[in-house]
């Protein structure tokens, strides 16, 4: 009986998280943007190869990411992402030029209680967006002046968080490293069952990843456990470090 109990305690919370409350967006609507440092070549949680860092990519936040470890069905997903304002400095600052960039989602955001990566189902993040994009930036796939500011006025460049738009798209041919295979798709030293990365998942259970956290019947909204840092590679560990210390 108290078996049972037991069981029932530790097992039907499991069978609940394993559908994850994963937020499922539209394929184009607005976000908010960060951005974050990640080492050139550096393989980060989905996996994809080294040489995608040497075009533009971000993380995403974790709940509309898919899984809260390893890949999830964001991975490799190419969004065209477009500067909409800032409002982090008072006023509002509109920028006077049209800026957008097409990344590929590389990595994962972790959620946090309130950072910019914070968005759920049912919570928006503190500017108003279900959604972050944490773009891998500074970057040399980007240029130093992407970011439009007005220095004179606020007396600093880099706003740090922007409102954006975003819009799925293809990345071939819209991804600046959609012609270089060396940048496309996923590293093969991590085991196929550790690292999924698309050139082009376009949505169907063919060409896009899985959640790695529902197919591991892992807790979709844990910050930090033992477990889940035992259960996955060390490269992803790191990867996910980073993306905690420079992504929230
Ligand atoms: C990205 O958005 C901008 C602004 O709307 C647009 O001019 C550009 O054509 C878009 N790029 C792609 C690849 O969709
Ligand atoms: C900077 O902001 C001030 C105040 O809004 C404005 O008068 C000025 O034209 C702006 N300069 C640029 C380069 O946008
Ligand atoms: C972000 O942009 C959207 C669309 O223009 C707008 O509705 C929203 O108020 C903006 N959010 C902030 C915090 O500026
Ligand atoms: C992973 O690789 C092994 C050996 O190469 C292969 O048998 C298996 O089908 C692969 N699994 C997936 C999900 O691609
Ligand atoms: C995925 O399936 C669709 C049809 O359901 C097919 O047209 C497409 O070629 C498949 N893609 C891959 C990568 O196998």
């Amino acid at each position: 009986m108290l078996a049972l109990t037991l069981f029932s305690l530790f097992c039907a919370p499991l069978y609940v998280q394993a559908t994850g409350p994963w937020i499922d967006y539209p394929a184009d609507g607005t976000a908010t943007m960060t951005h974050y440092t990640i080492p050139d070549g550096f393989i980060a949680a989905c996996g994809c190869t080294g040489a995608s860092t040497e075009y533009p990519t971000a993380a995403m936040s974790q709940m509309a990411y898919g899984s809260s470890t390893a890949f999830g069905p964001a991975c490799g997903k190419c969004f065209n992402l477009t500067l909409l304002n800032t409002y982090t400095g008072d006023p509002p600052f509109f920028p006077d030029v049209v800026k957008s960039i097409v990344i590929k989602v590389t990595d994962l955001c972790p959620l946090s209680e309130a950072g910019w990566c914070s968005g759920t189902q049912t919570k928006k993040n503190p500017g108003g967006q279900y959604i972050n994009f944490d773009l891998a930036y500074p970057s040399a796939a980007i240029p130093d002046d992407f970011f439009p500011s007005n220095a004179s006025y606020y007396g600093y460049t880099d706003f740090g968080v922007w409102n954006v738009s975003y819009q799925t798209v293809s990345c071939l041919p819209n991804w600046a490293g959609a012609n270089n295979k060396a940048a496309l798709g996923s590293v093969t030293n991590l085991g196929n069952e550790s690292v999924c990365c698309p050139a082009n998942p376009t949505g169907n259970p063919n060409d896009t990843c899985p959640s790695y956290s529902d197919d591991n019947a892992l807790p979709p909204n844990t910050m930090t456990s033992v477990a889940r840092m035992l259960a996955i590679p060390t490269a992803l560990v790191v990867g996910l470090v980073f993306a905690h210390l420079f992504g929230t």
